[in-house]
């Protein structure tokens, strides 16, 4: 039994996902828990170099979490050779020009989503890591919640039958930034920052529904910045310039029809910030963050519209919780332990760069959509093709 040491790279670690959901919850909490132990025996012990911008956040980060190394020069980083993984969870319009650097180093990338503002950048950083043979990895975290864990339960199940469709409602009200502080980051609300709810939610809705149900066909959608004005972090007021609403339909392949709201200008009246409603000649389910209830066909009421009597029925009592009837952990740490075994111990890792860059072509077309008013059909993408789904056979170098 011996230890391998893994020198992480990790930029973009002082912000919001790198500090919470990358830093503490799983690069941290991994070195906590003595590392990720492979079947024989053999111990991977992640061994991360914080870098960004600001010497003192790095510092004190590192600091904080028990960490030796942090550093402001890329560069350098990338000339060490024990370091052996790229992170990136900086804003995304910074991902690609690092990544690329990295490549070239010959560093395995791991990266937050999306992987870049446009589908041509994604599928060229795709087709870059291929062609250089370096392992790549994109977070998919959605689909190690335990709500949708749940949900793809049901559907390896063959609970629902026919699947007929799905809804899903995504959002909640981020302040403007005036009299409350807003709770994202203001670039979220500038396109020019690489900001915009359709860039970036639909590079989750393409893995969630791709995985879950069916691979996504076409799209339809319909955007909105509905907020024109918010302040930012130092309290300046800024013209937002994105998109902070999306009104979308998909259809998937076997003919599912899927509607997706997703807003950043919605109050919730619902059980969860994000819950996913599926219907199926057998039976129904609605998913939360963490839960999922059913409602099966033999338990499925007769309600018969009536408006002039009260509502005689408790809908919301009428179904069933899912059990857990497993120990869920944390999504990206999960995720992070099967990328570290991908790199050491070739284990399947199937959420690459590709992958990732197919989240960046639905929602590329969906603001296509959005501009030219039609619905649009997803064609297949595949590496080496400069343009949404060109066919080209890549050879290795
Ligand atoms: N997987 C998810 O659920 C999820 C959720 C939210 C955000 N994200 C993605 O994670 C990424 C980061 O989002 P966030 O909310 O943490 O943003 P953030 O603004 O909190 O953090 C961005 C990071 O980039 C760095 N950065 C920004 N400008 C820079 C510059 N000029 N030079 C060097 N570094 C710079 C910041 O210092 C910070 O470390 C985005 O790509 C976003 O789409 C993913």
């Amino acid at each position: 039994m011996s230890n391998i040491n893994v020198g992480i790279i990790m930029n973009g670690v002082t912000g919001r996902m790198g500090t919470n959901q990358h830093l503490i919850r799983s690069i941290v909490a991994i070195r906590k828990q003595g590392g990720v132990t492979l079947p024989n025996g053999d111990v991977i012990m992640p061994n991360p170099i914080l870098v960004g911008r600001n010497e003192n956040k790095l510092r004190s980060l590192a600091e904080e979490h028990g960490i030796n190394r942090w550093s402001t020069d890329l560069d350098t980083c990338l000339s060490n050779s024990e370091d052996i993984i790229y992170f990136d969870s900086q804003t995304t319009v910074r991902r690609a020009k690092d990544i690329r650097k990295a490549i070239k180093a010959g560093k395995h990338i791991y990266c937050e989503k999306p992987t870049a503002t446009s589908v041509e950048e994604s599928l060229e950083l795709a087709r870059l890591a291929y062609e250089a043979g370096v392992k790549n990895g994109v977070v998919q975290d959605k689909l190690f919640l335990p709500g949708i864990m749940k949900l793809k339960r049901l559907v390896d199940s063959g609970f629902f039958g026919e699947i007929l469709s799905v809804r899903m409602e995504f959002g909640y009200w981020v302040f403007e930034g005036d009299w409350q502080p807003g709770q994202r980051p203001s670039w979220n609300y500038r396109k020019e920052d690489g900001g915009g709810i359709i860039v970036d939610m639909f590079a989750h809705w393409r893995y969630v529904l791709d995985n879950l149900f069916g691979n996504v066909q076409s799209v339809s959608c319909l955007g909105a910045t509905h907020i024109p004005k918010r302040w930012d972090e130092l309290g300046e007021p800024y013209t937002c310039t994105a998109d902070d609403a999306a009104y979308a339909t998909f259809e998937l392949e076997g003919g599912i029809i899927v509607q997706a709201n997703s807003s950043w200008t919605v109050r919730v009246n619902r059980d969860d910030l994000l819950t996913i409603q599926v219907d199926g000649t057998e039976g129904s389910a609605v998913a939360g963050l963490r839960d999922c209830k059913v409602q099966h066909r033999v338990n499925t009421p007769k309600p018969v519209w009536n408006p002039d009597i009260e509502n005689p029925f408790d809908f919301m009592d009428q179904w069933e919780e899912v059990p857990t009837n497993d120990v869920l952990d944390n999504g990206f740490k999960v995720q992070w332990e099967l990328f570290l075994k991908h790199i050491v111990n070739d284990e399947s890792f199937p959420w690459d760069l590709l992958e990732g860059a197919k989240g960046t072509q639905l929602s590329d077309l969906g603001l296509k959509s959005w501009e030219e008013r039609r619905w649009i059909d997803i064609p297949e993408l595949t590496i080496g093709g400069a343009s949404h789904g060109e066919k080209v056979k890549v050879t290795k170098s």
